[in-house]
């Protein structure tokens, strides 16, 4: 066999123990916010301090390896990602990187009046922004300090900016904002945007509300969408966990995102990387694997980085657990990044 095909048939580095194969990942670059909502965060946070925090290069270092161990899309998240310094320089070397074919965030959009331009013109092509309310009092008590005026300057920006796609995610939770599944709909399609909604999961425990009171099913969420929209079932994916139908006579998608009552991990096709340097191989699993101390005890070394990616790898659960009567996870979503 001669080199080229012996290269096309090599089996990708990145294949679990149960044959699936990992192609994105998630990174992390902050764990720091500048909202506080209610399902993610408690009021009062401790934040890493910085040197525990992965620099630049660090970043940069980690996702060429994982790019050459057959990585193709990379999101960048948080915590909030834009409230990391040097943000624009960091999306700009990783979109500069080889064989990596989309770089994309998860932001909460509050910066983005400023941002946006910059963001794309570094080389960022689609943004999930995510939002929960369009009430603004609602936005406020569900974000703890959010500013919903603040919010809708920075979607008019994402627009002005060109994006090739913005997603809105809305996390639903009884009680709180399970009344505006339809509004939210409505405001995504009409400004041509898809939707995810998307079921709490019980990461970290709440003072504010009982995640086993919370909890709306996908299915629930939909019933009522249908009295509204006529939904046709799609098998296009973004390579994410969202399930999405095309909402007949508009260009949108809703999605839906069901940790809790539909699990997806059958097809998990990712792994995340925390703020300090941990390699989660499940966002529903306290283990991971320290990289930033292969980094730091040897910088430079790349191929040891790799192999540690791989050895790793070999140790992704098959799915997670989640019981919303049960916090089996203590990490807060900011430590996880999104
Ligand atoms: P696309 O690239 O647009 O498909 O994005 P995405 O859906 O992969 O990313 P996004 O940041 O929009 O994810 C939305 C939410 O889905 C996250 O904030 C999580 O709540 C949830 N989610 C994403 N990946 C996983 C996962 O591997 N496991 C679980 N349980 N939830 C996930
Ligand atoms: N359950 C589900 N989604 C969550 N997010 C944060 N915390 C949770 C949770 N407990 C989502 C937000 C946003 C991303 C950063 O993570 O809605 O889309
Ligand atoms: Fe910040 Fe996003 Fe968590 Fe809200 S969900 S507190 S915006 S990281």
């Amino acid at each position: 066999m001669d080199r080229d095909n012996q290269l096309k048939e090599a089996p990708s580095s990145l294949v679990d123990p149960f044959g699936r194969t990992i192609d994105y990942l998630r990174l992390s670059v902050t764990d720091r916010c500048n909202l506080r909502c209610t399902y993610c965060m408690a009021e009062d946070m401790t934040f890493l301090p910085r040197q525990q925090i992965l620099s630049l290069e660090e970043l940069r270092d980690l996702a060429l390896a994982f790019v050459e161990l057959g990585i193709k899309k990379i999101r960048l998240t948080g915590g909030e990602p834009l409230v990391r310094r040097d943000i624009i320089k960091l999306v700009r070397s990783i979109s500069n990187i080889n064989g990596l074919e989309e770089i994309t965030m998860t932001t909460n959009g509050m910066l983005l009046p400023k941002m946006a331009q910059q963001l794309r013109q570094a080389g960022l092509a689609r943004l999930n922004i995510s939002v929960d309310s369009l009430k603004p009092t609602k936005f406020r008590e569900m974000t703890r300090n959010g500013d919903l005026s603040l919010w809708y300057e920075g979607i008019v920006a994402a627009k002005k900016a060109n994006f090739t796609k913005i997603k809105l995610n809305a996390v639903v939770l009884a009680g709180f904002n399970d009344d505006e599944v339809i509004d939210l709909a409505h405001f995504a399609v009409s400004n041509e945007m898809d939707i995810s909604f998307i079921e709490e999961m019980p990461l970290g425990s709440m003072s504010t509300h009982d995640r086993s009171k919370t909890q709306v099913s996908s299915a629930n969420i939909r019933e009522k969408l249908e009295t509204k929209f006529h939904l046709i079932d799609s098998v296009e994916t973004t390579g994410g966990p969202s399930r999405y139908s095309n909402v007949v006579g508009s260009t949108s998608k809703i999605g839906f995102i069901s940790p809790m009552s539909n699990n997806f991990c059958e097809s998990c096709n990712r792994v995340r990387m925390t703020a300090e340097g941990r390699l989660l191989l499940c966002l529903g699993n306290e283990h991971s694997a320290d990289l930033r101390s292969v980094m730091r005890s040897h910088p430079g070394d790349q191929d040891l980085l790799k192999n540690e990616i791989s050895k790793a790898l070999k140790s992704k659960p098959e799915r997670h657990y989640f019981d919303p009567n049960k916090i089996d996870i203590v990490r807060f979503m900011n430590m996880t990044g999104g």
